[in-house]
């Protein structure tokens, strides 16, 4: 039994803020931020989303996405577990910019996707959040406790942002992505998870607060540096690890977290791996965090570029810092 990828969905906010519209309230410039991050713009969550309502609004519009996709998908299809959204036995969001300390993202969603009695929690692993839902969804339909999982990643990084520090303001987007996992006897589904964490490197990026605090400045720190020297380190490490089993001539793309272009470049270079093999979209939805890979995910699954047997290898990094890949068969 595996546990397969059987739709996906994304949502991001309307509102775009671009490098020049930033440049206007900030020290920055469009050349900077897209020779060093590859961002062009990002779409933000502003004040038509009321506050306690970001992350559960923009999750909630991605999961109806991937739940329609994965019924569309069970009409025609056979798909061994999957009818319809009551099939639906448990949901795990990934997320560390929830509206609310409790109850769990996942708990509000619930109810607000009429899914009656199903487990729901939510993991915080920040950038990598998504990657340890998936990888979590993986072992409970591994071990046969549950079939069908809707595994989101949201976040709401804007909220965090102190507008005046632009070593950190011009990164985030935010967005969310989901993914309908079900337990699968054809070849397709999750071959590989690995997560690992160096909690010593907490320092380098945190959050104290849910929001940003004008007051205390209290909202996101972060050793641009540190981070980044860390994710072309380890990325391709887990990235490795991941793919051990097979031949990566066969891997069709690897899917990053989209946290910088430069970081994905040095990622293949260090794998010598091509570039066409890492699909970005950083330019058009800056860092959305946990969001990021299945944005990306879902971006390729309506371009049609992912075929049935596609192997697909899935990496996140971010704050802990934590680090995972899951290699999967489309
Ligand atoms: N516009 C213009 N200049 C800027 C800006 C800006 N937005 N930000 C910084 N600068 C200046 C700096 O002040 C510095 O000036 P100085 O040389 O006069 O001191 C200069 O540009 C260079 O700054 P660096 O910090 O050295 O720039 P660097 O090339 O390291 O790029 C960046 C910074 C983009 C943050 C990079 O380090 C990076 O991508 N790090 C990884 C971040 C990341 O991946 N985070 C993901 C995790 S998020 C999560 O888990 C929630």
């Amino acid at each position: 039994m595996t546990a397969e990828i059987i739709s996906t969905g994304a949502f991001v906010p309307e509102k775009t803020v671009t490098n020049d519209d930033l440049s206007g309230i900030m020290d920055t410039n469009d050349e900077w931020i897209r020779t060093r991050t590859g961002i062009g713009e990002r779409h933000i969550a502003d004040e038509e989303f009321p506050n306690d309502e970001k992350a559960f609004v923009l999750a909630l519009k991605a999961c109806e996405r991937a739940l329609n996709n994965a019924s569309e998908k069970a009409k025609t299809e056979k798909t061994a577990s999957f009818k319809d959204r009551s099939d639906i036995d448990m949901i795990i969001v990934g997320t560390s910019t929830p509206d609310f300390s409790f109850p769990a993202t996942a708990c509000r969603l619930q109810e607000a996707l009429g899914i009656e009695n199903a487990a729901a929690f939510d993991i915080s692993l920040a950038c990598t959040g998504f990657i340890a839902a998936l990888s979590t969804a993986d072992a409970y339909i591994r071990a046969g406790v549950y079939k069908n999982i809707l595994v989101v990643g949201v976040d709401v990084l804007s909220r965090l942002i102190d507008w005046s520090d632009r070593g950190t303001a011009v990164l985030f987007g935010d967005g969310a992505g989901a993914a309908v996992v079900s337990a699968s006897d054809s070849e397709s589904g999750v071959i590989k998870t690995v997560l690992h964490s160096a909690g010593s490197g907490a320092k380098a990026l945190y959050s104290k607060s849910m929001y940003f605090n004008e007051d205390e400045k209290a909202g996101m720190s972060m050793d641009g540096k540190k981070v980044y020297d860390f994710a072309v380190r380890k990325t391709p490490e887990v990235i490795r690890e991941a793919v051990e089993s097979i031949n990566c001539d066969d891997v069709k793309y690897y899917v990053l977290h989209q946290a910088n272009i430069r970081i994905i470049e040095a990622v293949s270079k260090r794998l010598k791996e091509p570039m066409e093999k890492f699909p970005h979209n950083i330019g058009r939805y800056g860092n959305t965090s946990a969001a990021s890979i299945p944005i990306m995910l879902d971006e390729l699954e309506r371009e049609g570029r992912l075929k049935k047997g596609d192997l697909i290898c899935l990496a996140g990094f971010g704050a802990g810092l934590a680090y995972g890949a899951v290699l999967l068969k489309f």
